[in-house]
């Protein structure tokens, strides 16, 4: 039995209550499913920035009706310090904060409101989560931490100069949450996701992640753009690896607290290797992309390389990811199709 099986057979006997920030969006959503299905209480908290109503309702349609019930959600804000306390006021366990403003063009854009998010947030129900005394605190960090650091596969020790102001509130977050544990004793996890992917990641907007973006303009039949030259490469990690590294960590031992990991698989897939994957994978859904990507500049604040060394995780939490690119790319694909047929 894996570290994650026997967390959850764990949880499932014994039922936690957790608080999911940003559970309306993406990543969130799926925590919130997953928790539910572990027949878990859950607290959600969101403003909708990014997130969507119709993510939570897709949820309450996954689930059984008495795990609904154990689901409250709490539309407010992590800028609102009251916020982040009235939603840690339901004896919270576990906290997996997920809330903040994804994209590095976003940011870009508009630094002062992605900090206001992302550091301001952050440090709100950082603090607030201390004062409730909560047993754990696991929150999203970032791949773009890794800035301009050359070194391939990136090692969670190694960081570069960071390349965005999403960036630099990402690490703002790492270097708060070290002060925390070394001013007051308070030991959270930081998960630097790669490139997270899967159901119900958002394809619409200016900011939407490639995966979505992409998926979205084959089946309308709409052109694909490649930032650059295409051999541009992540390490694309399906959500379902994400929520196994969010539950682990919440449920880790101390010593293996006031530490970040790594959240991927540990592969790289260059941009012109995704597309064809992608079109492979819509073909079994039966939809024909003829049409050839269009390349176009490079994107600034993009990182050239990324792939994870996930070996701390492993070593540590017991990570398994479960799932490859392809299999995660095969798996959200018949969603999008869905979602579009519907639109
Ligand atoms: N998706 C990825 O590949 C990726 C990679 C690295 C890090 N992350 C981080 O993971 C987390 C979740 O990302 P996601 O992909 O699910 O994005 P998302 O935009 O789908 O979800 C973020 C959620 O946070 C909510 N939110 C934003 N500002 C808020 C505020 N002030 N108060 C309350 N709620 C607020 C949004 O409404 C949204 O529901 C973020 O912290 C993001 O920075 C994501």
């Amino acid at each position: 039995m894996t570290r994650y099986e026997q967390i959850k057979t764990e949880i499932k006997a014994s039922p936690k209550t957790w608080l999911v920030t940003g559970v309306a969006g993406f990543i969130g959503s799926n925590l919130l499913e997953h928790l539910l299905k572990l027949d878990q209480t859950v607290i959600g908290l969101d403003n909708f920035a990014t997130g969507h109503q119709h993510n939570l309702d897709e949820v309450q349609s996954l689930v059984t009706a008495e795990q609904w019930t154990k689901f409250t959600f709490i539309e407010g804000d992590i800028r609102d310090y009251q916020d982040c306390e009235n939603a840690l006021a339901h004896n919270v366990d576990y906290v997996l904060h997920q809330a903040a403003l994804g994209s590095v063009p976003r940011s870009i854009a508009d630094p002062v409101t992605t900090n206001a998010a992302n550091v301001t947030g952050f440090l709100n129900m950082l603090q607030a989560a201390k004062e409730a005394n909560v047993k754990s605190f696991t929150y999203a960090a970032s791949s773009s931490t890794y800035g301009d650091h050359p070194a391939l596969p990136k090692v969670e020790e190694n960081i570069g100069n960071p390349l965005s102001p999403y960036a630099v509130t990402k690490y703002v977050n790492e270097l708060y949450a070290g002060v925390y544990a070394r001013t007051y004793g308070f030991k959270t996890i930081g998960l630097r996701y790669f490139n997270v992917f899967g159901q119900r990641q958002d394809p619409n907007g200016a900011y939407a992640a490639v995966i979505p973006k992409w998926t979205a303009a084959m089946i309308e039949g709409e052109d694909v753009f490649i930032n650059g030259d295409g051999e541009t490469s992540r390490d694309f990690c399906f959500i379902e690896n994400t929520v196994q590294m969010n539950i682990l960590a919440a449920m880790a031992p101390d010593e293996t607290k006031d530490q970040v990991y790594n959240v991927a698989v540990g592969d790289r897939t260059t941009l012109n290797d995704l597309y064809k994957s992608i079109q492979h994978s819509l073909q079994d859904c039966d939809i024909n992309v003829t049409r050839d990507p269009i390349y176009r500049d490079f994107r600034a604040g993009d990182v050239r390389h990324s792939q994870a060394d996930i070996s701390k995780a492993i070593k540590k939490l017991g990570y398994s990811p479960d799932f490859k690119i392809l299999q995660g790319i095969s798996k959200a694909m018949p969603w999008y199709k869905k979602l579009l047929a519907n639109t």
